[in-house]
């Protein structure tokens, strides 16, 4: 059994999720069918992940001083979160993030508000969080400043980081070499490569270290050429999140000794079993939810 101490700092998000059957075009009204205010944020979403799964688990992030921000923390300390590192600031609403879900497909508009209050500072007073972390994850709804120094110090101390590129914007070579794994989906992908600044050799080292998510396909993983992990037949109700389930439960599978590919095999069943709920967090597996999926003739 491994250290299973994972750190999250990101984005803690309140989900507004619209269900429609047509989006509408510009100038266009239309009715919707439901409409859902639920947990959500990459940052908290992945927390949340690896928490169900076994994981001691630790965020730091901002929210507002309102009603979404005070209940977005009650919710990840249910989850047995620890959440005294979250800072309530008084300048900025919580985050939100407004979600249309449409033919199992979802369009996203991100306020981050308090999210954006996680700046480097706020970062180093957690140095010791992130020393006595087996895994520390990042995404990209927070400042990217902030994200930089986290793999710093995660770096100082040999301290594992999964670098979620989400939402994708262009990073810093010296952040990309920094952390260890790197999760963009195809889109994400294609843009950190296109614009990335370096040689061949260093574009080869880069790709080594993705994992790349391709929804219903599963992951491609690279170890000595590419690896592709089918995922599983699921019903799908709402996909909002499947790439953060497969992030939390990647750092819970790392922490716990499981090798890549076993590890991308368990985070891939993760991600499948979270879509069939609707919400980010809602239809997360714990680990005896997890085994019995793949116990019970779950297939590819
Ligand atoms: O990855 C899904 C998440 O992205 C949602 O929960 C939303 O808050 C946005 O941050």
């Amino acid at each position: 059994m491994g250290n299973k101490k994972v750190t999250v700092i990101g984005s803690i998000n309140m989900d507004l999720v619209t269900s429609t059957h047509q989006i509408p075009k510009v100038g266009e009204t239309v009715l919707g069918n439901s409409f859902h205010t639920l947990s959500g944020g990459k940052g908290a979403n992945q927390a949340v992940a690896a928490a169900r799964l076994g994981a001691e688990v630790t965020v730091i992030g901002c929210v507002g001083e309102d009603s979404f921000g005070h209940t977005l923390i009650e919710n990840l300390k249910q989850q047995g979160i620890y959440t005294e590192n979250i800072e309530l600031v008084a300048h900025a609403s919580t985050g939100i993030a407004s979600i249309i879900l449409s033919d199992n497909e979802n369009s996203i508009i991100v306020v981050p508000g308090a999210n954006n209050a996680v700046t480097p500072e706020m970062v180093d007073k957690h140095e010791e969080t992130i020393a006595n972390s087996s895994m520390l994850i990042l995404q990209l709804e927070i400042p990217l400043e902030s994200v930089i120094r986290a793999a710093e110090i995660a770096k100082k101390y040999n301290v594992k980081v999964i670098l979620n590129p989400a939402p994708i914007q262009r990073l810093p070579k010296e952040l990309l070499e920094i952390v260890d794994y790197l999760t963009p989906n195809e889109l994400e992908q294609e843009l950190l490569f296109a614009s990335f600044n370096g040689t061949d050799e260093e574009l080869n080292k880069l790709e080594e270290k993705c994992i790349v998510t391709k929804g219903s396909k599963g992951v491609v993983m690279y170890k000595n050429g590419a690896i592709e992990i089918p995922s599983y037949q699921v019903e799908v109700v709402d996909t909002t999140g499947a790439g953060d389930s497969f992030n939390g439960a990647l750092a819970f599978a790392l922490s716990e000794g499981f090798d890549l590919t076993d590890a991308c095999q368990f985070a891939v069943a993760v991600g499948a079993i979270s879509v069939t709920k609707l919400g980010a967090q809602a239809g997360m597996p714990t680990r005896n939810e997890v085994e019995q999926f793949l116990g019970c003739g779950a297939y590819y």
